[in-house]
């Protein structure tokens, strides 16, 4: 542990926080988080933890699903405009426009996107639980926000649904094409490809495992293979080889990098607790809306 990483820990406890953040952080902050997860556990961990103050280290939506589910709590988000480009892809207006053009198909909304879209949904999801979460709808018809990648690939695996598809996706994963897993495999012939559900389905193709980022990472340590090709954001390859140095981790392309992710670091982290920056303030009538979708998914 560094200086800066010691002052964080005695801060963490001086103030009672938790510091939550998400497997895309760079690992000095995953060393001096409470909890690494994916979104889906991030949500419960928020909704679940006794602290009354929450750091996350990740992505505004994910501070303030954080928020949405624990308003009583304070919820720090060190960098502000720290956000997710795919959740800036769809507004309030395109869901009720949706809505209106299909009135019988239930709305179910991924996570990366604002309290106000959440506020527009019948349920949401994650990449972890999007497919029991389709499956669980009553509705033949659904439509899935804003990730048209992850909602093509819920598709084929629950083709009993009619999934109506909106344009948004992840410009980090979106921009992997097949012929970037086609030279990875070219590199490494004998590497499985583990891949995230938010890239295109000219990559996914490929995949030996399709899964969240702690999909990925279970898969990585349980396959009896040796070497992988990582179809996510780099810091999973990073983490997995210091983790099994006995087997080897590539990334897909070596772009595979989220920015805003890496906005958060040791020297913002800190100054967010010393000065109790940077709180996440929502609409109090959107968060009551937005939590009825959060409560189903995180309790499904
Ligand atoms: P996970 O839910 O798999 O952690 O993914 C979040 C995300 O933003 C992926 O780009
Ligand atoms: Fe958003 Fe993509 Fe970054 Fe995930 S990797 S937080 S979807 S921009």
């Amino acid at each position: 542990m560094n200086e800066l990483q010691k002052r964080i820990i005695e801060l963490k406890h001086e103030k009672n926080a938790l510091i939550l953040a998400h497997y895309y952080q760079s690992l000095d902050i995953q060393a001096v988080a409470d909890h690494v997860c994916d979104s889906f556990e991030l949500a419960k961990r928020a909704g679940a933890s006794e602290e009354k103050l929450l750091v996350m280290c990740g992505v505004r939506f994910m501070a303030e699903s954080a928020k949405i589910l624990s308003p009583e709590k304070t919820v720090l988000l060190p960098v502000p405009d720290a956000g997710c480009p795919m959740a800036d892809m769809i507004k309030p207006e395109d869901v009720r426009r949706l809505k209106h053009e299909y009135p019988d198909a239930a709305v179910v909304c991924y996570v990366n996107s604002s309290a106000a879209v959440k506020a527009e949904s019948d349920i949401c999801c994650t990449s972890s639980s999007a497919e029991k979460i389709v499956r669980s709808l009553p509705n033949k018809k659904i439509i899935f926000i804003p990730d048209c990648n992850l909602g093509a690939y819920i598709a084929s695996k629950v083709p009993e649904k009619e999934i109506i598809l909106y344009e948004g996706h992840c410009p980090i994963h979106n921009t992997v094409r097949e012929k970037d897993v086609l030279a990875a495999k070219k590199a490494h012939p004998n590497a499985q490809v583990l891949a995230h559900p938010e890239c295109r389905p000219e990559v996914l193709k490929y995949a030996d495992y399709i899964g969240s980022t702690s999909g990925i990472l279970e898969a990585a340590e349980k396959s009896h293979a040796h070497e992988f090709i990582i179809g996510t954001e780099v810091t999973i390859a990073e983490k997995l080889s210091a983790q099994f140095s006995e087997k080897k981790f590539y990334p897909m392309t070596g772009e595979f990098l989220c920015p805003d992710m890496k906005k958060i670091s040791l020297p913002n982290l800190l100054s967010s607790l010393e000065n109790m920056e940077h709180e996440i303030i929502l609409d109090k009538d959107e968060m009551d809306k937005a939590r009825s979708s959060l409560e189903k998914m995180v309790n499904i």
